[in-house]
């Protein structure tokens, strides 16, 4: 079912996981992702970069993605990566997208703060969460050789500001992760994320996953890492597979013999993930994300009367502040829960 991702982000702060977010360019990639999703009983963000415009039509391949999210048994967030200007976002939302990544790491600090707010009032006024981006994660999605550089490491103080400032969801780190193939071992500055987390009590995001080992993303999970983006590596093995079933099988006689296999190294790719992110299995049980999702028996089960009362009053104080939802000039409506496993 398609869901926000404040729902979704929301349920993985406050129990120590990280949902993982799988950027799409073509139906085969969507198909793996969903599959393995449903197989691991997992929330999943769909997303798509806009980098990645030049692959993938947004209009033409969204109403796909809805109609088979919309039957997936799991909770599912389709969001833009990446957005470089509020034409974008707003491109997005019309769209359908149920989250928007603003990304204004490049701009001054005061326009970076400016341009987000205002992309926060936008989509909160219409139900759409939004994540940001302060200091900068380098490279691109599946590129070469990146270094992450500590002058663009994300200042802890100033993310306790602008998460003040704009009212985002959840805000992406810059904190020795760049995006792409890492050249050399990459090093996470986890003192830095502990106390952005300590500063700003919202989910985290860590971009450029592809090649963290393992261990690095429990620790970063354990500091309040609550969202991961990931596609490199899932487009590599993909690329891998397809390569062995040309060198091994003789039948292969066309595009369409290839298609499949993708998909499969696909669907594996992001089942691994899955598990190491701590989200398998979340949809196995109850619990606060049914009451949105609603998309197996689950969610129709009796409504959680003391969640329901909790959600009302967090809503009324959110208002009186003339927060999240409101102006979108307050803290992000996520934040100050606390953490540990279910
Ligand atoms: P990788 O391609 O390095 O996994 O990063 C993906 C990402 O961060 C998308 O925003």
């Amino acid at each position: 079912m398609l869901v926000n991702l404040e729902d979704v982000l929301g349920h993985a702060y406050r129990h120590g996981y990280a949902v993982g977010a799988f950027n799409v360019i073509n139906l085969e990639f969507l198909n793996g992702i969903l599959e393995a999703a449903e197989r691991q009983r997992s929330p999943v963000v769909v997303q798509i970069a806009e980098v990645h415009f030049k692959y993938v039509d947004i209009e033409e391949i969204t109403p796909a993605i809805q109609h088979m999210a919309n039957r997936a048994t799991v909770p599912v967030v389709l969001s833009l990566d990446h957005g470089e200007s509020v034409g974008t976002i707003v491109r997005a939302i019309r769209c359908g997208f149920t989250a928007v990544m603003f990304d204004g790491s490049k701009l001054p600090f005061e326009e970076n703060v400016e341009q987000t707010r205002l992309v926060v009032q936008i989509a909160h006024s219409v139900g759409v969460s939004v994540e940001a981006e302060l200091g900068r994660v380098g490279s691109s999605e599946g590129a070469e050789g990146g270094v992450a550089r500590e002058e663009f490491f994300t200042d802890p103080e100033q993310a306790e500001e602008f998460v003040r400032r704009t009212g985002v969801d959840a805000l992406a780190v810059a904190i020795g992760n760049v995006h792409g193939f890492y050249r050399g071992e990459p090093k996470l500055d986890l003192e830095r994320l502990k106390e952005i987390r300590d500063r700003t009590g919202i989910p985290l995001v860590l971009h450029g996953g592809s090649g963290i080992p393992d261990e690095d993303f429990r620790k970063a999970i354990g500091l309040g890492i609550s969202k991961i983006n990931y596609f490199t590596e899932m487009s590599r093995k993909a690329l891998q597979r397809v390569k062995e079933v040309l060198q091994q099988d003789s039948r292969v006689v066309g595009l369409h013999d290839l298609i499949l296999e993708a998909k499969e190294a696909i669907r594996e790719e992001v089942e691994d993930r899955i598990t190491v992110f701590g989200s398998a299995g979340v949809c196995e049980r109850r619990n606060d994300i049914c009451s949105t999702c609603q998309a197996c028996d689950l969610g129709k089960g009796p409504v959680d009367e003391g969640r329901l009362v909790e959600m009302v009053t967090q809503t009324v104080i959110r208002m009186m502040q003339g927060g999240a939802h409101g102006t979108g000039g307050e803290q992000g409506h996520l934040g100050g829960q606390p953490r540990g496993r279910p």
